[in-house]
């Protein structure tokens, strides 16, 4: 099976498995595990912060920042498309008791603008504007990276108001691979900030989570509360050290996977359109003639190849550690098979 599904999909390689055998561990919920204390301090200064704490997942970064930066009844303002909204369960509400309003548009990036536009006066019937949230890279915006310059002004647009911020940076390593724009830049105006270790980077297990020491306290507290404090977690902590150490700058291998893909995908007949290619994310859109998603995943799955269906017409390739150029011309020629029959019937209907 080659697994173009999501970079979620990695497995450890044999160089990240080995570094467990020899990693120092201890009681992290004491602060006694030397590698996770480690880990947490490698993530403060490559995000600039000034604390930071290991959790089990991204979605916990995320449902715990919105809990330190609200009280029930605030509202918090997202891009529509966003994790948060879609893929974490209602935590917002169920946890933190907030409302979101949520910003339209589809690659998940907004302008100042329209976060001025969502600001509630203060007012006694409304609720209260308290934090604002951005993801790097987009994920439902095909990896569309956030351009430096707007990203500092929806924040300060956001601070100025007296919002707190933060930075969904599931893919922010993406983001500073590609643009060359240091992770600790994109998220210095951001109260809050973490990266997943489980996507591009490789590591099975893991997210850190940085910001003030007050935040990052506060933040503590709320992994006890909810279960996530862990014990030797040095055994997971030392394969996110490792993919730091080695598989940060691969990930531009797999934007140029990516923007392959990308161009060869839109020259399909079967294809109507795919939204620009960024970073390792490609989305494209089935024509009417072309089987729906779901059968094409079907179909593909059939062959041994997965991808994924987000809608009727829409499709998601996402490139990692464990596709090559290889499991990419195989995709490719699956896509051209299944895709190519548009061209088919309309040679049919001329002839
Ligand atoms: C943008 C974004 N945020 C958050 C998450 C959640 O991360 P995790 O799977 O580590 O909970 C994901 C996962 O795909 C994501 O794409």
């Amino acid at each position: 099976m080659y697994d173009f599904y999501a970079d979620t999909k990695t497995k450890p390689t044999d160089a990240m498995r080995k570094v467990v055998l020899d990693c120092a561990v201890g009681d992290e919920q004491k602060d006694e595990d030397p590698t996770t204390t480690e880990l947490c301090s490698r993530v403060t200064r490559l995000l600039g912060k000034e604390a930071a704490v290991f959790l089990p997942s991204g979605t916990m970064c995320n449902e715990i920042a919105i809990k330190v930066h609200t009280n029930p009844g605030d509202e918090i303002i997202c891009a529509q498309s966003c994790h948060i909204i879609n893929f974490e369960t209602g935590g917002p509400s169920a946890i933190s008791g907030v409302m979101i309003h949520a910003i339209p548009g589809e690659s998940g990036i907004f302008t100042p603008e329209q976060v001025r536009g969502c600001l509630r006066p203060d007012s006694r019937y409304m609720p209260i504007s308290a934090l604002l949230c951005v993801e790097q890279t987009s994920n439902l915006g095909g990896g569309a990276i956030w351009p430096l310059e707007q990203l500092d002004e929806v924040a300060n647009v956001a601070t100025e108001a007296g919002l707190a911020t933060h930075m969904d940076g599931a893919r922010l390593m993406n983001a500073s691979v590609k643009s060359g724009v240091p992770a600790a830049r994109y998220a210095q105006n951001y109260d809050s900030v973490w990266i997943d270790f489980t996507k591009g980077l490789g590591a099975p297990v893991g997210a850190v989570l940085a910001g003030s020491k007050e935040f990052i306290a506060n933040a503590w507290r709320l992994k006890q509360r909810m279960g996530g404090a862990m014990r030797q977690s040095g055994i997971v902590a030392s394969m996110c050290l490792h993919a730091l150490d080695h598989h940060v700058s691969r990930l531009a291998d797999d934007h140029d996977l990516a923007e392959n893909l990308g161009r060869e995908i839109g020259k399909l007949p079967g294809v109507k359109s795919v939204m620009p290619v960024e970073t390792n994310i490609v989305i494209f859109d089935l024509t009417e003639e072309a089987p729906n998603a779901f059968e094409l995943v079907g179909l593909l799955k059939a062959e041994g190849v997965l991808v994924g269906a987000f809608g009727e017409r829409r499709i998601r390739v996402v490139t990692h550690l464990d596709v090559n150029p290889t499991a990419g011309d195989m995709l490719l020629q699956l896509l051209s098979m299944h895709l190519g029959i548009v061209e088919e019937k309309n040679a049919e209907i001329s002839i």
